[in-house]
């Protein structure tokens, strides 16, 4: 196991401070359990895992679901495929380390029941694209999209937090850096009480 210490100086070596941000994010907010499955929906090479088993007392087994060839055992193709067909209640970890906003993949978690932990990265890209669904069912219609998408854009994180908020989810943690955040919420307390329609509000903490 590699202590926090070597893990820091790894980092510091390869300057990859934003990895060590998801490292720490899932290290610290862990299921408390001795043996956790985690569903790797957007698994790349594993790096992120791999650093996180070296870091904890605890059995760790992965399921891997990635576009690409050549990074070992894994599910091939989309992760929305996959999703849609298997039991994501049986996991303890669902992980969404994606390279833009995962929100179909977010949306496949919340309809599916699951009741565990979710670990999100949330980028915006250069032009701030968000999801039209997304936007939309936090009430920026297509049109006013089309008006004004920069002054929609530059609030996409905000709109992101209400679309969650509207989703039951009532407290994340997160590790922020100009468009890129790295976040952890846990599905066990999703609020339930008509929180689809009529709940306006935001709750977040940062690491
Ligand atoms: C940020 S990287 C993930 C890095 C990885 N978590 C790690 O620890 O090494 C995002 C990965 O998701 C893959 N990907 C993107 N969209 C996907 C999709 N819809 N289904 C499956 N894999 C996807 C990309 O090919 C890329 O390897």
């Amino acid at each position: 196991m590699k202590t926090l210490m070597e893990l820091r100086y790894f980092m510091a070596q390869t300057d990859n401070s934003f990895l060590t941000d998801k490292i720490f994010i899932r290290v610290n907010h862990l299921p408390d359990k001795k043996e956790i499955y985690v569903l790797d929906c957007f698994a790349g090479k594993g790096k992120i895992w791999k650093n996180v088993v070296s870091l904890v007392d605890k059995k760790i087994k992965r399921l891997p679901i990635e576009f690409k060839d050549g990074v070992g055992f894994h599910l091939p193709g989309n992760n929305m495929a996959w999703m849609g067909t298997i039991d994501l209640t049986k996991f303890d970890v669902i992980d969404l380390d994606a390279y833009g906003v995962p929100y179909e993949q977010l949306k496949a978690v919340f309809e599916s029941g699951y009741s565990g932990a979710v670990f999100v990265t949330f980028i915006q890209s250069l032009f701030g694209v968000m999801p039209r669904g997304l936007m939309e069912s936090v009430g920026v219609s297509g049109k006013m999209l089309e008006k004004c998408p920069t002054l929609f854009y530059k609030s996409g994180w905000e709109y992101f937090l209400d679309w969650l908020y509207q989703n039951g989810v009532r407290q994340i943690v997160h590790r922020s850096h100009e468009r890129k955040h790295y976040l952890y919420f846990n599905c066990a307390g999703l609020c339930t009480e008509d929180c689809n329609t009529h709940s306006e509000g935001r709750a977040v903490n940062r690491a």
